[in-house]
C-alpha cells in the first residue's frame, strides 16, 4: 500500500480545490465505504480525486469495519487501567509531554475553545505507546494524510518543539456529556476524523444524542444511524459539527462504562508554537 500512499498528486489537487471554491461549512449526506474496499480505491488515482471533491463538497465518509471489535474493547478496558493509574490531570503539548487524562466536567469545559463535558486520555507516541495505539492507527492515518495532501506519514515523528503533533484522544462521553457546535481547524489536516467505539442503540450503549454535523443553517443531520463500533469517520474540518447530549441525563455520570465512545486523531499545533489554531466553538 506504500506505494501509492507515496504519491503527491492529491497536494495539487487540493489546491486546485481550494482556491476555486471557499470551505464547506454545511454536510451534504453520508456515504458508506468497507474499509477493505477504500484500500483498494486509493489505487486509483481519479477515485481518489472523487473522494476529496466529495469531502469538499461536505460530505462526510464513514468507513465501515475499520478496526476489530477486539481492538476497540481493548482501548476501553485500558482507559479504565490508564484514568485509574494516575489522577485527572492537564498538560501543555510542550517538549516531553506526557500521557494524560483529565475529566472536563461544567468547572473546567470554560477552559477549552468548545464547550464540552467528558473524559479524555491524550496519547503521544513519544510515550512509549503503552498501549499500543499508534501502530494500527497510523495505518489506517496515514490514509487520510495522503488523501489529506500531505506525505502519508506526515508528523508521526514530530515532537512538540516542531510545532505540530499527532495526538490521539481516547474519550467518553458519559451519560450527560456533549460537545459543542464547532468547526476544526484544517492547516494541519484537512479532516475531522473519528474513530467510532459504541453504537446508538435500544438497550445498548447509549440511546439519545450523538454525533451531528450541520446540514443547513440551524438544521441538524444526526449521524448515528450509520456508525457502528469500529467504524472510522471523516469530513472536511470546516463543516460544523458537535456532539448531542448523550441519553439527555441533567448530571454526568463519570464512573460508568456506558455512554459514548470516541477516539479522535488530530495533527494538533503544539504549545511551542506561536499563535497555534485551535477548533472555533459557534455556540
Ligand atoms: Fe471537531
Amino acid at each position: 500500500m506504500i506505494e501509492f500512499l507515496s504519491k503527491t498528486f492529491p497536494i495539487d489537487y487540493w489546491k486546485d480545490l481550494e482556491k476555486n471554491s471557499s470551505n464547506p461549512i454545511y454536510s451534504t449526506g453520508v456515504e458508506l465505504i468497507e474499509y477493505t474496499d477504500l484500500k483498494e480505491l486509493i489505487k486509483d488515482e481519479n477515485e481518489v480525486k472523487k473522494i476529496i471533491s466529495e469531502t469538499y463538497d461536505g460530505k462526510i465518509f464513514i468507513v465501515k469495519k475499520a478496526f476489530s471489535k477486539k481492538f476497540i474493547e481493548t482501548i476501553k478496558d485500558n482507559f479504565f487501567e490508564f484514568i485509574e493509574s494516575q489522577p485527572s490531570s492537564f498538560h501543555k503539548m510542550t517538549e516531553s509531554c506526557p500521557d494524560f487524562h483529565r475529566v472536563i466536567d461544567e468547572k473546567v469545559s470554560g477552559n477549552y475553545s468548545i464547550k464540552a463535558l467528558k473524559h479524555s486520555a491524550y496519547f503521544f507516541h513519544w510515550n512509549g505507546d503503552k498501549y499500543k495505539l499508534f501502530d494500527e492507527i497510523n495505518e489506517r492515518w496515514r490514509i487520510l494524510k495522503f488523501l489529506g495532501g500531505k506525505k502519508f506519514d506526515e508528523y508521526e515523528k514530530n515532537t512538540p518543539k516542531d510545532g505540530v503533533v499527532d495526538r490521539i484522544q481516547v474519550l467518553k462521553y458519559p451519560p450527560g456529556g456533549s460537545l459543542g457546535t464547532h468547526y476544526d481547524p484544517r492547516h494541519n489536516q484537512k479532516f475531522f476524523i473519528s474513530i467510532y467505539a459504541s453504537k446508538r442503540e435500544e438497550g445498548g450503549d447509549y440511546e439519545s444524542g450523538g454525533f451531528f454535523t450541520m446540514s443547513e443553517e440551524n438544521k441538524k443531520f444526526d449521524v448515528e444511524p450509520y456508525i457502528e463500533s469500529g467504524d472510522l469517520g471523516f469530513g472536511y474540518a470546516t463543516v460544523r459539527h458537535g456532539v448531542d447530549k448523550i441519553d439527555n441525563k441533567k448530571n454526568c455520570d463519570w464512573s460508568t462504562k456506558s455512554g459514548r465512545w470516541f477516539i479522535g486523531l488530530y495533527s494538533n499545533d503544539s504549545d511551542e508554537k506561536i499563535n497555534r489554531i485551535t477548533a472555533t466553538n459557534l455556540d
